[in-house]
């Protein structure tokens, strides 16, 4: 069965939100298979993020998702990789359509709530490297 990864960034664990992430996931009829509260150390979160390496938004990224605990998670299930991404919105939430995680609970592409794996591919490497 396919798997994702998903996170709970340290704005969406600071707001509270993970219940909320949690239960429109189980909502939509996905499993929870792993789940656990962590802070990524810099290495990790340049690991995680490699492909934004020559980004000017790389260095901010970094300490954003380094501020304080995260909360990642596997979750499986049909077509979740794509799913996923349908739910959490578009990476800037000022163009993530209402009824969407980053629609509903963001405005800042900066601090927008949630990652979640942009391919079965991508969904194997961030398992190997946060579980
Ligand atoms: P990206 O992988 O493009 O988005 P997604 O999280 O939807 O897969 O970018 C990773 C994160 O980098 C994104 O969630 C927020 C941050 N980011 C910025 O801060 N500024 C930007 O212009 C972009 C594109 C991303
Ligand atoms: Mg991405």
């Amino acid at each position: 069965m396919e798997k994702t990864f998903i996170m709970v960034k340290p704005d969406g664990v600071k707001r509270q939100l993970i219940g909320e992430i949690v239960s429109r996931f189980e909502k939509r009829g996905f499993l929870l298979t792993d789940a656990k509260m962590m802070t990524i150390s810099r290495e990790t979160a340049e690991n995680h993020y490699g492909e934004h390496s020559d980004k000017p938004f790389f260095g901010e990224l970094v300490d954003f998702i380094t501020s304080g605990p995260v909360f990642a998670m596997i979750w499986e299930g049909e077509n979740v990789v794509e799913n996923a991404r349908t739910m959490m919105g578009t990476t800037n939430p000022k163009d993530a359509a209402p009824g969407s995680i980053r629609g509903d609970y963001a405005v800042n592409v900066g601090q927008n709530i949630i990652h979640g794996s942009d391919s079965t591919e991508s969904a194997e490497r961030e398992i190997a490297l946060f579980f």
